[in-house]
């Protein structure tokens, strides 16, 4: 706990790394955030870089403020908690804050340890979640039930607060309606699920060139998006998501995939077992169990417990609308699950994955330990192993990542056969903003566009690939 009395609070390890993590997940530079909060550049900077170690309350406050969260929030206070009774269902709220905190600490002990020896890896993985959860009096197999016995997932969605922002997505992501009680903004031909300019670096355009904040009613909508709940709605599916670190939205990418499945006819397939590998809210898995009537079992499968608990309450969420009806949400880094269930499906007849393609530059690795974002080992796995995860294995990943895929694909002796076209998207990832080093290095040897007369300055291209066998 960080505040110390007397108007002070102890400027810890723990406090620098929220900050840090907090104003990169804005996406706000230390500027920016200065600016915001009313304080210098240069306190927020000390801070960041552990050259304080107490600092004014008050002074925190206004960072809290700047960043659009509570003091208590920023400075970790712990709430007075009922201890969670394994025997009882648990509420969605203390489930997701518990799974929140482990997922930070994960994070941040693992990502150090990436390009390390992969079966280390995994055993580590498994401690680091077991231990963090006996902490909280948790055990894994009960953690495991909660998130997959059909009954207690629909008692946790029940007890789910509503959602404070809607965001409706056009089937073909045309358009996207974004409304907050009476407040709504429509945005036409977006280019992205948040297509705000705003707090990109080197952007030329203003304010009024975007779609949400030259909104009057955008500085609301912007604050119920970092704060609370969202629900996302798609061909009437409906998902929860909120903005943290471990959890990634429904995004372009995620659309564009989903809709070159089908228009590549692969929804069509007689295809009783999917896995969603890295599956965020559960958006692909849901979505494919919904669109092909054949689906009989949908898998989920992410390293993060915010993933796993999304995925189960957004399937079940939206269960009434399709035939499917098996899933699991299972935990384990790539596909080395957490020995949990008694009865795992084994293969699938399709693999589907949206994995995270910003690669690790040599000299650059630092970024790596800094960012969830960051890092292709998902993606080359799923390559290099695909013969072994399904009968068909399918995946986007942007050209950013053309070179690991393409060594990955060597390795696993496959080839990759591009479903649908390439497209062309704004880069907006703000966990890199800060390293120019590694922008510039993207822009010259791995083919990011830089146009800075365009409202979004950075772009780069998308696109699904089927793994198929060599000389196929
Ligand atoms: C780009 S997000 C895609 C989320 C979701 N499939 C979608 O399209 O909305 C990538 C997901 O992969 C997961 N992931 C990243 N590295 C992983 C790993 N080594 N093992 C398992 N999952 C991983 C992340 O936690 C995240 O949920």
């Amino acid at each position: 706990m960080a505040k110390t009395g007397a108007g002070f609070v102890d400027i810890t390890a723990e406090l620098r790394s929220r900050l840090i993590k907090l104003r990169q997940g804005t996406g706000m530079t230390r500027c920016q955030l200065a600016a915001r909060s009313l304080v210098s550049e240069r306190t927020i900077q000390l801070i960041e870089h552990g050259d304080r170690d107490k600092c004014q309350e008050r002074t925190i406050l206004k960072i809290a403020k700047g960043l659009d969260i509570s003091f208590q929030a920023l400075v970790d206070v712990p709430r007075a908690r009922e201890p969670i009774h394994q025997s009882t269902a648990w509420a969605f709220s203390d489930l997701k804050t518990v799974a929140q905190r482990i997922d930070g600490f994960i994070l941040e002990s693992l990502r150090d340890h990436r390009s390390g020896d992969p079966d280390l890896l995994v055993r580590t993985h498994a401690d680091l979640l077991f231990a963090r959860l006996g902490k909280q009096g948790i055990s894994l197999g009960d953690l495991h039930r909660q998130l997959n016995e059909p009954q207690l997932v629909r008692t946790l969605a029940q007890s789910m607060p509503a959602a404070g922002l809607k965001i409706e997505v056009e089937s073909k992501f045309r358009e996207l309606s974004l409304s907050a009680g009476s407040a709504s903004i429509r945005v036409d031909n977006p280019t992205l699920l948040w297509d705000c300019h705003c707090l990109t670096p080197r952007s030329t355009s203003t304010v009024a060139d975007c779609p949400i904040h030259s909104h009057p009613e955008g500085k609301l909508i912007t604050k119920v998006f970092s704060t609370g709940l969202v629900e996302i709605v798609w061909r009437g599916l409906r998902f929860v998501w909120y903005r943290t670190a471990p959890l990634w939205p429904p995004s372009v990418d995620s659309f564009a995939l989903v809709n070159d499945l089908l228009d590549a006819g692969i929804l069509q397939a007689d295809t009783e077992s999917v896995l969603d590998l890295g599956s965020g809210t559960g958006f692909i898995g849901t979505a494919v169990a919904s669109l092909n009537s054949k689906v009989r079992h949908v898998t989920f499968g992410d390293w993060l417990l915010s993933p796993a608990l999304f995925s189960a309450v957004n399937w079940i969420r939206n269960a009434d609308r399709f035939a499917a009806n098996s899933f699991r949400a299972r935990i384990g880094m790539w596909t080395d699950w957490l020995p949990l269930d008694s009865d795992p499906v084994r293969t699938h007849a399709l693999v589907i994955c949206n994995p995270p393609y910003l690669p690790i530059l040599k000299g650059c690795e630092d970024l790596g330990r800094q960012s969830p974002v960051v890092g292709t080992d998902l993606l080359e796995r799923l390559i290099s192993n695909a013969n072994s995860l399904g009968s068909r294995v399918i995946l986007q990943f942007s050209n950013l990542a053309n070179l690991e895929a393409a060594t990955a694909a060597v390795r696993g002796g496959v080839g990759l056969e591009p479903l649908g076209d390439e497209r062309r998207v704004p880069f907006r990832v703000a966990a890199v903003w800060e390293d120019g080093e590694y922008l510039q290095r993207l822009i010259e040897e791995r083919g990011l566009e830089y146009c800075p007369s365009a409202r979004h300055p950075f772009w780069h291209r998308i696109r699904t690939y089927e793994v198929v066998a060599q000389g196929h």
